[in-house]
């Protein structure tokens, strides 16, 4: 299912411009821009791409930090922020014209990390 989507983004030079489309919107964002204040954008991208190339099967190893671990030097990351990156993933992938079929394919596997990622007081 992952691969599909992939497939559909056609190359690692266009999902890295789409990811760096999300992060630009996510660092320029009033809800969530403060979280990359102090942090190299291109590497964060980058860092997200080898992710997601990992996820989409394109690659067999990841040796990058798991979403799990990534985020615990961060101020707390709340659940209206986690939603607030899910609309602007939605938007982007939309803005690239993906399917909607692929479009939920990927907001459902990001959702999936919600009780991990957020913080639990
Ligand atoms: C509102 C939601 C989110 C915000 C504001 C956010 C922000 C950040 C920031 C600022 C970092 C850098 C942390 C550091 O270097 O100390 C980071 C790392 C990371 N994030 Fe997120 N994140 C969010 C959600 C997610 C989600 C849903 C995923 C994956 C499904 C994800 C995957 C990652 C990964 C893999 C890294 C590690 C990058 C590395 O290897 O250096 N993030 N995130």
């Amino acid at each position: 299912m992952m691969k599909s989507v992939f497939a559909e983004i056609g190359s690692k030079e266009r999902l890295r411009a789409l990811l760096a489309g999300l992060y630009h919107k996510m660092q320029a964002d009033p809800m969530i821009g403060f979280f990359f204040m102090h942090q190299d954008l291109d590497k964060l991208i980058d860092a997200q791409c080898h992710f997601y190339l990992f996820i989409f099967g394109q690659i067999t190893t990841f040796d990058g930090t798991p979403p799990i671990h990534a985020h615990k030097k961060l101020p707390p990351l709340l659940e209206g922020h986690f939603n607030r990156r899910l609309v602007l993933l939605q938007e982007t992938l939309r803005e690239w014209g993906l399917s909607h079929a692929n479009q939920a394919i990927w907001v459902a596997f990001e959702s999936s990390f919600r009780d991990a990622i957020v913080h639990h007081a």
